[in-house]
């Protein structure tokens, strides 16, 4: 059907909707849904969470689980993980799942994918997030969200814009340059919106420049709806509204929160006055229901069958979705084998022979952490989860004895808080451990012991003449990659670094395996190591995928799609003391409004583009990873003639099949100190057998060559001299050409 016509349709129910009606559908009439409205067939939406699968039932009203066992999912790799692929069709895949699952279940919006850039290295749900660059971030949540929308379920692209940090984010204020706005926080946004065709954004917990995002006129009206002509369903984070004439009059279009008070919610009953006063008009009231309509119709939710008088039905044509499939599994494990970042492998320490592995051991409590349900609100339960251990005893299944150690601990929390979510607005930590001095003195001193034990029966094991081979599982797990929650540093926590030193000492070839949804620092003892693989939350079948490629029948093929620094003080967006805010007034906490600001004053700088404009050293960088076999890359050409398209050659000039991603960066000759030396504008994977010589062909957005002026507010070119730097990393580039731009 013609928009057009669909517009007329819905405006037809508009019409016949009262105030009351639409009040109840612009709001949470659960946790989880959105008012119905019976007398016109108007069905309520169903959400849920999350990125990584779709979360758990809870109960309506309260956050206790439901608890039918039929909320089991498969487990999707992070997108922390996706993004280290760099392969879009995979992104693409896991968003199809992703959807279908949703479906499946029952759902009309999944509340994924999460695409905040990440500023810094310490923010909690980094794991969650894709990467530091825009243009990476853009190409791969495009095809995510396309992916999800193709199930008939609606992504919900979040959290718009700026959230970038875990910290005070309820009421976070933050300040920024228009520049850096427009080239490092929006694009991933917009290209969702222009590309993707998302159907639905979710609002952010933040302000920016005074407003709340859920609220605010400039990213909703101007930005959203004005320049980039969005039709599609802007959805509050849970708790994101403060005010109700604010809000009423804004382009959010539903309210969704986290208490069961659903009736006393901002856009709720305290609306109805507000619009009878005419404090906020009706119009724009009308406007919110011809988006969530708009949105059903898209999703198949609803069709409006015109007789004499529109009327709306559930629609049959929709697809019934699936969940828990074997194919979903197959697409979880494909993601899973090229999130694998090789950082570091000398003397080709890894792979290793799986001819010789007649003993292996197995250290860490990561080889053996159930991640799944742990982060926050991208928690799931997972129908399986094959740990590190699991999947290397799979791999070898009887022909090898594959030890376990433990390593370290996690110390064990008192409680699992189930309904945190439901304190989440809270905005202050659960209830600390009424501790005295002494008495931490005593926990401390145990846990001491305790690692050291750990650690001697480890090392121990290590030094046994007859192991084959040593593999290392550490990094962080959802204690820190965690909603709610940034990191005081990069360390390592659990004494890790301790217990990798003395391993190395024992046995230097030990593979070390860090598995995190976000940098930690490695330096203590990654010069020690020969080998190090970087690994995140990689789904149910991540354990097997990292078998595979220690023991040589996958060839990693992941890329750093973030630095990892050394120290949170030495990143980009480190914000210092001030960051952790303070505690709030009575007063102000009944208003949320802003009491912390935050200057994004690194401006365009963030990530790599910081690193290099400042020549700060990273442990490893952006782009960066390494493989089995290696890769020739031949001489590039660079032709302008009609936009701009890259092509060369690449050569697997070793012994093992692998792929290699080519990247393309471009850099502005007399780029001012403030703006980056350069910038990632293409990429692809190539696959190759050894010997095999392949040609690619990148073509570069106009926006390559363009900044956006805050005068003219519009994307401008900006002629002058390019360099284009094609490279296996940021840091290893190995062809570049010359280039004027008129
Ligand atoms: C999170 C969102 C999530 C929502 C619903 C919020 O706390 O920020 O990402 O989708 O809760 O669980």
């Amino acid at each position: 059907m013609e928009q057009k016509e669909m517009m007329q349709q819905i405006d037809s129910i508009v019409a016949r909707l009262t105030l009351e009606e639409k009040i109840k559908m612009i709001h949470g009439a659960g946790l989880f849904q959105t008012g119905s409205v019976e007398r016109l067939n108007i069905p309520p939406l169903k959400m849920s969470d999350g990125p990584m699968g779709v979360r758990s039932e809870f109960m309506n009203d309260t956050w206790l689980p439901a608890g039918h066992g039929d909320d089991i999912v498969s487990y999707l790799p992070s997108n922390s993980a996706i993004a280290a692929t760099w392969n879009t069709k995979l992104a693409y895949t896991a968003g199809q799942v992703l959807g279908e699952e949703a479906r499946g279940r029952g759902k009309d919006v999944i509340l994924a994918p999460g695409i905040n850039v990440k500023r810094l290295p310490n923010c909690g749900r980094n794991f969650e997030y894709i990467s530091e660059d825009p243009y990476l971030i853009e190409q791969m949540a495009v095809q995510l969200v396309q992916g999800i929308q193709t199930a008939d379920v609606a992504a919900c692209v979040k959290h718009f814009a700026l959230n970038s940090q875990e910290t005070e984010r309820l009421w976070v204020n933050v300040e920024i340059d228009e520049r850096a706005f427009r080239e490092i926080y929006l694009p991933g946004f917009e290209a969702v919106v222009k590309k993707a065709g998302a159907y639905s954004i979710m609002g952010a917990y933040n302000l920016i420049r005074g407003q709340h995002c859920c609220e605010s006129e400039l990213l909703l009206k101007e930005i959203l709806r004005g320049e980039w002509g969005y039709d599609g369903t802007v959805i509050s984070d849970w708790g994101g509204v403060h005010h109700t004439v604010a809000a009423g009059k804004s382009a959010l279009d539903i309210e969704m929160s986290v208490t069961p008070d659903f009736d006393e919610y901002v856009m709720a009953n305290p609306l109805l006055p507000a619009v009878r006063d005419g404090e906020v008009s009706e119009v724009d009231i009308d406007e919110k229901i011809r988006h969530i309509l708009l949105l059903m119709l898209r999703i198949r939710l609803i069709e409006i069958v015109a007789a004499d008088q529109p009327k709306i039905q559930k629609n049959r044509d929709r697809k019934q979705g699936s969940y828990n499939t074997q194919e979903h599994q197959w697409s979880a494990f494909a993601v899973a084998r090229e999130s694998v970042v090789l950082l570091k492998n000398e003397k080709e320490t890894l792979p290793f022979d799986r001819t010789k592995a007649g003993r292996v051991l197995v250290i860490g409590d990561n080889a053996v952490c159930h991640q799944a349900l742990g982060g926050g609100s991208a928690e799931i339960k997972a129908l399986y989860e094959k740990t590190p251990l699991l999947g290397i005893k799979e791999f070898f299944g009887g022909n090898s004895e594959v030890f376990f150690e433990q390593g370290y601990e996690v110390p064990k929390k008192t409680e699992r808080d189930l309904s945190w979510q439901a304190t989440s607005l809270d905005g202050e930590p659960a209830e600390p451990l009424v501790e005295t001095e002494a008495q931490k003195e005593v926990r401390r001193a145990e846990y001491k012991k305790r690692a050291k034990e750990l650690r001697d029966a480890a090392v121990k094991k290590a030094s046994a003449p007859d192991i084959d081979y040593v593999v290392f599982v550490g990094g962080l797990n959802h204690e820190y990659d965690v909603e709610g929650l940034d990191r005081d540093d990069l360390n390592l926590p659990y004494e890790q670094d301790e217990l990798i030193k003395e391993l190395l000492e024992v046995r230097p070839d030990t593979a070390v395996v860090m598995f995190a949804g976000s940098p930690v620092a490695m330096q203590a003892w990654s010069d020690r190591a020969s080998s190090i693989l970087w690994m995140s939350y990689s789904g149910m079948e991540g354990g097997y995928a990292l078998a595979e490629i220690l023991f040589g029948a996958v060839n990693p093929s992941g890329k750093l799609a973030e630095s990892l620094p050394f120290t949170l003080e030495e990143s980009s967006g480190y914000v210092g003391a001030d960051y952790l805010g303070r505690e709030l007034t009575e007063e102000e906490h009944q208003n949320m409004d802003a009491h912390l600001t935050q200057e994004f004053s690194e401006g365009l700088l963030v990530g790599y583009r910081y690193y290099e404009r400042k020549n700060i050293p990273v442990q490893f960088v952006f782009g960066h990873g390494l493989s089995y076999t290696t890769f020739q890359y031949g001489e590039c050409s660079v032709n302008i003639s009609e936009g701009c398209e890259v092509t060369g050659t690449v050569k697997n000039t070793g012994n093992y099949i692998g792929k290699e991603i080519v990247q393309v960066y471009v850099a502005r000759e007399g780029a001012a100190a403030y703006e980056p030396v350069k910038q990632l504008a293409g990429f692809t994977k190539l696959e190759l057998v050894p010997g095999q010589e392949a040609s690619f062909t990148i073509s570069l957005s106009p926006r390559a060559f363009q900044k956006y002026d805050v005068d003219k507010k519009a994307w401008v070119k900006v002629p002058g001299d390019y360099e284009i730097l094609v490279g296996s990393s940021s840091a290893d580039i190995r062809d570049r050409k010359r280039c004027k731009i008129n």
